[in-house]
């Protein structure tokens, strides 16, 4: 009877010592990955994948017409410590919609869109906010209407390279006003961020959770611009509430790429 009950326990520590080494190799997120690829291995797949997406975009967008080497535009920065503690931009931080007419400065507009997605890990490649495999599926446009060193237009952001692709030109603030809620805080912000996201980039490994990781996503660099807006002194306003279609044929935006937010930006009133 003794060495049974011996017995039953060596079994019970064998079956939980398996356990316990099966689930640490499937590592931390192995129940939330449908396709069952451990985030220790897309972190570095998901990269390569990134970039090549990225790579053949930028040959798309040339091969169209619409863009040449001389539209890009080399931005600023960034600058990485500031007078603002981080508890003070969260306390202050207010929906504004209502814009004075002074234009804002490239160099803020740098910082701005670093803040969103840019380049913290220039070896890695990694970015300001969280990207579910590091497979980075958001896209970056500004509407400029008001900035000073920068012509009005239609711009993409690169942030590996810290510059913006002009793919139009002329002030479209009008025109994206028309789509979106709060009309008049598109028509008088200097300038108007909007995310976009291309879902397949995160699809390609997490399937079905694609859509939940690039939603929460584009809520950690909304939040970050949101920060980084009263940080500079700024006002902004997160606008969910657009047409979707229109929105993405007045940006511009690439087949695969659909818009998700909108963040006009300018001094409040
Ligand atoms: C997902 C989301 C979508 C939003 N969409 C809009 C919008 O379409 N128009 C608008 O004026 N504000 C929009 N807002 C801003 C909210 O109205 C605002 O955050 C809320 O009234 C709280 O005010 P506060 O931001 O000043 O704290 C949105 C906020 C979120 C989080």
């Amino acid at each position: 009877m003794k060495n049974l009950k011996i017995y039953i326990i060596v079994i019970i520590i064998l079956a939980a010592a398996g356990l316990i080494f099966i689930l640490s190799y499937t590592s931390e997120n192995s129940f939330l990955n449908p396709v069952g690829v451990s985030f220790e291995n897309i972190n570095d797949t998901g990269n390569e994948v990134a970039a090549e997406i990225n790579n053949t975009k930028t040959s798309e967008l040339n091969s169209s017409g619409k863009i040449s080497m001389q539209d890009n535009i080399k931005l600023t920065g960034p600058k990485v410590t500031g007078n603002t503690p981080v508890e003070e931009a969260i306390n202050k931080r207010r929906s504004v919609r209502d814009f004075l007419k002074k234009p804002l400065s490239l160099e803020d507009v740098s910082q701005l869109l670093w803040s969103a997605q840019g380049i913290t890990d220039k070896q890695r490649e990694r970015r300001t906010a969280p990207s579910a495999g590091a497979l980075y599926p958001l896209e970056i446009y500004i509407a400029a209407g008001n900035i000073s060193g920068l012509e009005q237009g239609i711009y993409k952001y690169k942030p590996l390279a810290n510059e913006l692709i002009k793919i139009a030109e002329g002030d479209c603030r009008k025109e994206l006003s028309k789509y979106s809620a709060q009309p008049a805080a598109i028509q008088t912000a200097p300038l108007t961020i909007v995310f976009s996201a291309v879902y397949g980039r995160t699809s390609v490994k997490y399937g079905s959770r694609a859509e939940r990781y690039v939603h929460i996503e584009t809520g950690h660099a909304s939040q970050n611009v949101c920060l980084q807006v009263i940080s500079l002194g700024l006002s902004t306003v997160t606008i969910g509430a657009f047409q979707d279609e229109q929105v993405k044929k007045t940006m511009q935006m690439q087949e695969n790429e659909e818009p998700l937010y909108i963040m006009p930006v300018g001094y409040g009133k």
